[in-house]
């Protein structure tokens, strides 16, 4: 059984608590909150195993952070994911909403760029997502001073009839749509949405 502890602890959302990995630090170890389903969980799982037929190398990036294994813990079953890290620190990335709100180290047309990045992956490998709020977004630092963004929850769809599963013309509005719905259409809008929450 894995052991967590205070000094692991990472971060908290409505769902789950995050800890690194004792063992591996490039892991996650996400535990549900008591009132957080286990049906919720094993949604999100079954979506994961859909994707893990995908063929990764073909990403240009690791644009989501991929569902490993589940594990017993002392603070009970948790869910193992790739954990972010910066390149050029190894600290663990902030998220996009930090780059946003309170840090301005990252210009904004790099985030515009990286964001557009994104948006063609999601859509080119039909892999979507629920709740692309930027705090479930982190904001990877590389060394080449470029960014990566990287999704660290909410994948998932909730279509009874994905189309967007098959083609391309569907999986392209979907994701559209998620941008917009998120208002990512511009920073403005973004930052505007941030402050109002
Ligand atoms: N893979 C990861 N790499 C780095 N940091 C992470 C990772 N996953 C989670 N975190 C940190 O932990 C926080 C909470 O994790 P997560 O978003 O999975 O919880 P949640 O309860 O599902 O959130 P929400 O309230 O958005 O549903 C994140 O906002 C982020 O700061
Ligand atoms: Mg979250």
């Amino acid at each position: 059984m894995i052991q967590l502890e205070d000094k692991h602890y990472i971060g908290e959302g409505e769902i789950r608590f995050c800890y690194e990995h004792p063992e591996d630090k490039n892991l996650c170890i996400k535990i549900p909150r008591p009132e957080t389903t286990r049906a919720y969980t094993n949604k999100e799982l079954l979506y994961f195993k859909k994707l893990s037929r995908r063929n990764k190398a073909k990403y240009q990036y690791p644009f989501y952070s991929d569902f490993h294994n589940e594990v017993k813990t002392n603070l009970g079953l948790g869910q193992v994911f790739d954990l972010v890290r910066d390149e050029t620190t190894g600290n663990i990335s902030k998220t996009l909403e930090y780059y946003l709100m309170e840090s301005k180290v990252v210009p904004d047309e790099q985030i515009e760029s990286a964001l557009s990045d994104l948006k063609q992956h999601m859509t080119k490998y039909k892999v979507f997502t629920r709740d692309l709020r930027s705090r479930n977004i982190c904001c990877k630092l590389k060394n080449n001073n470029s960014i990566e963004l990287i999704i660290i929850d909410g994948i998932g769809h909730r279509d009874f009839f994905p189309l967007a599963d098959w083609f391309h013309y569907f999986s392209k509005k979907k994701v559209d749509r998620t941008f917009t719905r998120w208002y990512f259409d511009s920073l403005k809008d973004q930052r505007d949405f941030l402050r109002r929450d």
